[in-house]
């Protein structure tokens, strides 16, 4: 990759500057390529902060800085047109269009994986993602926390890392008591059957409804969940049914979401660990008894008390999650491990990563919460139904389906009908994403239909629709990719050029957007991508250019809607041939 390239030699003559100077330090300095090409098509501040620390004119280092790069046995001059430095000291890169249109042929050459590279190799990272609750339903939520995960796995595994899902499903804990009480007494199975999570969500309020008149029901209810945690036949029988119903529904919605995981390993399979893991917090002498509770003291790190097993005997989320840890570092071997979930459990997550660290477990590994924001509606208020309930996923999807029907119509009314049904689903779906997907993690977002469908705004149905235009384009001129057999070296415009310029930057892109944790940096991309060949063709003939240069402009084109195409898969994104 060029970036690193550059990040070497320039900090490899950064040292010798170092040396010259006589500079305790060698000072962090960014290499960044640029945004609008008009200055060059790199730049960094190395000469800046070196000049700086040196308390030295940074232009004069600049200088310095240039001839040492020039020399490095590393440079190949015929990759830069030019190398320049710019006040107060910026010194910018230019790309030779010989070395951009050798890229080209690259990308040609390696179609679909074109972007992919192994410097994940022999590294193991588990996305822990999705993660809903038995018996209620998933909400916008755990949506985020799926297309999120779902896009770092894809990224990760793309750059090469082993790269392992796993759906933590809440399918354990005090809340199946209530619910085997209230099955037992008011179920119906033919209606949960039908109705699954909506009649267990009916059952739950119930529950509470009821024990709100008679105390008697919460220790009726503590009772059926110490039955269900001694393997009692019965209850086992109802919680196997309440979780199979769940799923079922839950994978209604992967399946049209196009979401799949290595693992689905519950919190209840790690029930059996429990009394281990917390035995072991207090012969490490971590944990500690408080009030026939056991707690961990985390004072050392500023931290409240982090329950591991209460005073009834029940173990927590906490503890689970610790229990998996461990399995996990037992079976997987994992160097990282990601969790997807959000901002509002990143008190849990500093509980949890600081107690590895008193455990001593966490040596060789880096734990990250991957946190995100809350989904608002158009109102700014938290999505809600007019009764104030949350919004079902199901129907937030039908709804975005439905609006890219009509859009797809409006758009192309002579596709066949099952071609218009299929590609409202890949639209509207990927709108959903999308929308998720290119604005920063930590922000709520919000729905906005309108902008999320937009065909001409930053949204999916735009980047789809841009990929379609080139794919009819080449259909057209009955285009077949081909490496071998085109002068690339008519590529010469300043169009032409800063498509080729986007192109080139593309694995850089994911290997940033897999260091920060942010698909949204691969969106960004991608719409500047599509700005920039939708420039292009509004001022540029293809079809109409003499032979040769349509050819050149052909794979040009060509290679655009391969990388359109990767990074929306990224996304976890579909791009339809047309549309
Ligand atoms: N089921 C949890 C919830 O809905 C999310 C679990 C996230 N994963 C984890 N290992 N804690 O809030």
């Amino acid at each position: 990759m060029l970036k690193n390239k550059l990040e070497n030699l320039i900090g490899k003559s950064a040292k010798k500057i170092q040396k010259k100077y006589k500079l305790k330090k060698l000072p962090k300095f960014t290499v960044e390529h640029s945004r609008d090409f008009q200055f060059g098509d790199y730049a960094t501040n190395a000469a800046m902060v070196l000049g700086k620390e040196a308390k030295k004119n940074p232009m004069e280092v600049g200088d310095f800085l240039i001839q040492k790069i020039k020399k490095d046995k590393n440079f190949h001059s015929e990759i830069f047109e030019k190398i320049e430095i710019i006040k107060p000291g910026f010194i910018n890169f230019t790309l030779s269009t010989k070395f951009l249109q050798k890229n080209l042929l690259e990308i040609l050459k390696q179609g679909e994986k074109f972007g992919s590279s192994n410097s994940g190799k022999g590294k193991t990272i588990i996305v822990d993602y999705s993660a809903p609750n038995i018996a209620k339903p998933m909400h916008v939520g755990h949506l985020r926390s799926t297309i999120i995960g779902q896009s770092l796995y894809n990224i990760y595994k793309f750059l090469g890392y082993k790269t392992i899902s796993d759906n933590h499903i809440g399918d354990w804990g005090t809340q199946f008591g209530k619910l085997i009480y209230a099955y037992k007494n008011w179920g119906d199975k033919k209606k949960i059957n039908q109705n699954p999570i909506e009649e267990m969500t009916k059952l739950y309020v119930k529950f509470h409804k009821e024990a709100e008149e008679n105390k008697e029901l919460e220790e009726f209810a503590r009772k059926e969940t110490k039955k269900l945690q001694d393997k009692n036949k019965e209850n086992m029988k109802i919680w196997k049914f309440l979780v199979e119903e769940s799923l079922k529904e839950f994978d209604k919605i992967y399946k049209i979401l196009g979401i799949k995981f290595d693992y689905v390993l519950g919190e209840s399979f790690y029930d059996n660990m429990l009394e281990q893991i917390v035995n072991e917090c207090l012969k490490k002498k971590i944990a500690r008894k408080s009030e026939d509770a056991i707690i961990i003291n985390l004072d050392k790190y500023n931290l409240p008390l982090f329950l591991i097993k209460k005073k009834d005997g029940a173990y927590l989320y906490a503890t689970t999650d610790l229990a998996a840890i461990k399995y996990r570092l037992k079976k997987i071997k994992p160097d990282k491990i990601l969790y997807v979930v959000s901002n509002e459990q990143a008190l849990h997550f500093q509980q949890l990563f600081a107690s590895l660290e008193l455990l001593d477990w966490s040596k060789n590994i880096e734990m990250k919460h991957i946190k995100f924001g809350m989904v608002l509606g158009k109102n700014g208020k938290k999505l809600s139904t007019r009764k104030g309930e949350t919004v079902p996923l199901e129907s937030l999807i039908e709804k975005a389906v439905k609006l890219a029907r009509k859009a797809v119509e409006e758009k192309n009314p002579k596709l066949s009908k099952a071609e218009k049904e299929k590609i409202a689903k890949i639209v509207g779906i990927g709108a959903i994403k999308y929308n998720d997907l290119s604005q920063n993690r930590l922000t709520d977002i919000v729905f906005d239909w309108n902008k999320m469908l937009n065909f001409q705004g930053d949204s999916a149905p735009y980047l789809q629709y841009t990929h379609a235009r080139i794919k009819s384009i080449l259909r057209k001129a009955k285009y077949k990719s081909s490496a071998k057999s085109f002068n690339q070296t008519l590529l010469k415009n300043e169009l032409e050029l800063s498509i080729l310029k986007q192109l080139l930057f593309f694995p850089e892109i994911i290997e940033r957007a897999a260091q920060e944790y942010n698909p949204n940096i691969i969106a960004d991309y991608l719409y500047q991508l599509a700005g920039r060949f939708n420039l292009f063709y509004q001022k540029i003939p293809v079809l109409k250019a003499e032979k040769e240069l349509r050819l050149a402009r052909l794979n040009l084109i060509f290679a655009a809607a391969t990388v359109l195409k990767n990074g929306l898969g990224l996304l976890g994104i579909k791009a339809p041939e047309e549309m």
